[in-house]
């Protein structure tokens, strides 16, 4: 009998890239993805698997609590992994409050909804008895941790203590907070996942890669933050995707594992490689006032992941933002003809 997965948010960037790359490999998976689809979720980043019989696609608010329990009424629910967010850290700082509500509210919906339909006892409230094969991954970010100085050598391991500086983070935070208390509480199977940056394919162009490969193909000038020198920890979205099944399969409930591919990059660099892939000049590159609370580094350490579940990343840095930037050159063509 196939197992079913709940995937939150897969009609955004990650989670779409998550369920195409699933349904591809495996037969034995029943996927149910619940996306409320905001201005971020696109229904076209799952045309390949639409029609499939092991995919079900329901729109709907992870906040909504009567909807959420009625999925897991309905089916029998083996494992949620929850990407639904809000994740522009510029939207959180012009509107914090959807963050809260989605990012942390809702995933303490699905947590309860996972707790009431998962307990073998569900009114002894001190049993930490579960159901067997039941699994709540929590899709968390590197930027719970905070900041790294440029120049320092440190990354972010799983007991870095949280220092979130965008409303995004903090609310990404709380939401690390509550799976916790759920596994500390009441036993429930959950792990958590750190990752640094996502780069690929289907990414909505508001992020760094898509906005910039646009406008230089519109021959407009690209926006940098300050002085360009943030830098970030780049992975290609299906090593994070492998990474993810891999925990949501052998992680070790209560833990957490950071995911990371040893990628630092300073945002001018990626820029830069842009500007040479679309054959534009440097001379569109222009420098503007930072973002409020801008981290200046993140890094992360990712050899827990490694060590005990045996994960590694698939795909070489310079060949993936390569392609990365080609399929979203060929996209915007596309969209212009
Ligand atoms: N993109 C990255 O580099 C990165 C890195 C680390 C962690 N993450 C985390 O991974 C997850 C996915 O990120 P992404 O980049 O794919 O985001 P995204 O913005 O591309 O997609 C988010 C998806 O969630 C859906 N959604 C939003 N609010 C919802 C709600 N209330 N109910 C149901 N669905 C809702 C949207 O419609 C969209 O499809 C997020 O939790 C994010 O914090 C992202």
């Amino acid at each position: 009998m196939k197992k079913t997965w709940l995937v939150t948010g897969g009609a955004g960037f990650i989670g779409s890239n998550f369920i195409c790359g699933l349904l591809k490999k495996r037969n034995d998976l029943h996927i149910i993805n619940l996306d409320a689809l905001t201005y971020a979720g696109n229904l076209e980043n799952l045309r390949e698997v639409e029609g499939c019989k092991s995919y079900t696609f329901i729109k709907g608010d992870i906040c909504d609590r009567d909807l959420v329990s009625k999925i897991f009424k309905e089916y029998d629910i083996d494992t949620v992994i929850n990407f639904a967010a809000e994740s522009h850290v510029d939207r959180s700082i012009d509107g914090p409050a959807v963050f809260l509500k989605t990012n942390t509210e809702g995933t303490q919906v699905l947590l309860d909804a996972a707790l009431r339909a998962w307990k073998k006892h569900p009114d002894d409230k001190y049993s930490k008895d579960f159901l067997p094969g039941k699994k709540f991954v929590q899709i968390s970010t590197d930027e719970v941790y905070g900041a790294l100085r440029d120049d320092s050598k440190d990354k972010f391991e799983e007991n870095t203590p949280l220092a979130p500086n965008s409303p995004y983070s903090a609310s990404k935070a709380s939401a690390d907070m509550m799976a916790r208390a759920y596994f500390v509480t009441f036993g429930l199977p959950v792990n958590i996942t750190r990752c640094t940056n996502n780069y690929g394919p289907k990414q909505y162009p508001e992020k760094l890669i898509p906005l910039m490969v646009k406008t230089a193909l519109a021959g407009g000038k690209l926006p940098v933050y300050g002085d360009g020198l943030n830098v970030r920890d780049w992975i290609h979205v299906s090593d994070h995707c492998a990474a993810i099944e891999l925990v949501a399969e052998k992680g070790v409930p209560g833990e957490i594992y950071n995911i990371g591919s040893n990628n630092e990059h300073a945002n001018i660099e990626i820029v830069k490689d842009i500007l040479s892939r679309t054959g534009r000049p440097e001379s569109l590159i222009e420098y503007v006032k930072d973002r409020p609370g801008h981290d200046r580094r993140y890094a992360i350490d990712s050899s827990k992941i490694r060590r005990e579940l045996g994960w590694s990343p698939a795909v070489d840095f310079k060949r993936g933002l390569a392609d990365t930037i080609d399929w979203y050159i060929s996209e915007e063509k596309r969209n212009v003809q």
